[in-house]
């Protein structure tokens, strides 16, 4: 029996669009911040068959759907394959993690508040796989956020705490694409204050979105820019401490993944206008009060306000203010962790 603990992430460069959707290979790089908090727990054992059981915040039992269930089985038969491909299929029985095991996730992160709860779920579960295995197979982080990116591509930056890319990488593998850190999380202590206007589930989930960015005239383009130079400016402004360079490349990776969303067939449209006037406010207020704060949106209309300590308590009254909004605190992290 193993036990592991992962958080969300928030991405500075956006992962949007595979070039294989089956293998969540991604089209092109990303990067990311790993956040400390809201935590999800996963246990993986030895059982005589399959089963899923999730349990909330308040320790009640959530009746999964069918489709929950069946992606978690999926993801297991994917991650079992890979680890074949390690050449450690001899140590473990053929279709174990599909068949013979139970899993139990803990989650801490409130139902729709816009965090990325499949990231966090999914990297926690790779590292909950490596360490059920770990006596037949030593797996690295490196191969643990391969396992992560197969349940979904976001969870693979979640394996290393601080600030983490999601490698495109080559071929059509499924270990063509893993997470690399870029720094660990002593490096820079930046601040994610988020803001929620909406607790409504969001109508499209990210998996089904993905398979439309290349239908949006714009996404050559996006990808493009991000392979050229938006992912590099990115990494040189994070191991810089450069804020303001951060602010620029990630606002802009930020609205150009939105305007490529809004213009796929059918359109995606992910921000409100509450989210609009959050994003107007807070420039207004940077130029006033010359705050460091960037602002950045994942598939939904939650505003997340990333800030250096010294921008913190202007950013938290700033977020306060908001009527109607829920705010949740939460800063750079130390990614997935082995409890037992
Ligand atoms: O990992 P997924 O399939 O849930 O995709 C995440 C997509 C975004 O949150 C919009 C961007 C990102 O890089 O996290």
């Amino acid at each position: 029996m193993t036990t592991a603990r992962s958080t969300p992430n928030i991405a500075f460069i956006k992962y949007w669009g595979n070039r294989n959707d089956g293998l969540r290979l991604p089209m092109a790089p990303s990067l990311s911040m790993t956040l400390d908090r809201p935590t999800v727990e996963i246990t993986v054992e030895e059982a005589d068959a399959f089963a899923v059981r999730s349990f909330l915040v308040d320790g009640s039992e959530k009746t999964l759907k069918e489709k929950d269930t069946d992606r978690f089985r999926k993801v297991l038969s994917l991650m079992q394959r890979y680890i074949a491909t390690l050449n450690a299929a001899a140590g473990i029985r053929e279709s174990q993690l599909q068949e013979n095991v139970s899993i139990t996730v803990r989650s801490h992160i409130p139902p729709a508040i816009g965090l990325a709860s499949s990231a966090a779920v999914f990297s926690c579960l790779a590292k909950a796989i490596a360490g059920f295995i770990q006596d037949k197979k030593k797996l690295t982080n490196t191969q643990a956020s391969v396992l992560a990116r197969l349940g979904s591509g976001s969870a693979a930056r979640s394996i290393f705490g601080g600030f983490s890319t999601l490698e495109e990488g080559n071929g059509m593998e499924l270990g063509s694409s893993w997470s690399v850190q870029i720094a660990d999380e002593h490096h820079w202590l930046l601040h994610d204050i988020v803001i929620i206007p909406a607790m409504e589930e969001k109508k499209v989930g990210s998996t089904e979105g993905h398979a439309l960015a290349s239908t949006s005239p714009f996404y050559v383009e996006r990808v493009r820019s991000i392979r050229t130079h938006r992912q590099r400016e990115c990494i040189e402004a994070i191991r810089n401490k450069d804020f303001e360079a951060l602010q620029c490349v990630t606002e802009e990776d930020c609205l150009d993944m939105h305007h490529v969303m809004e213009t796929s067939t059918p359109p995606l449209h992910y921000l409100n206008d509450e989210t609009r006037r959050i994003v107007n406010a807070i420039k207004e207020l940077r130029t006033k009060q010359h705050i460091p704060v960037l602002f950045t949106m994942d598939a939904g209309p939650t505003v997340h306000l990333v800030c250096p300590e010294e921008g913190k308590n202007a950013v938290l009254s700033f977020a306060h203010a908001q009527k109607g909004c829920t705010i949740f605190e939460t800063k750079v992290g130390p990614g997935a962790i082995l409890l037992a």
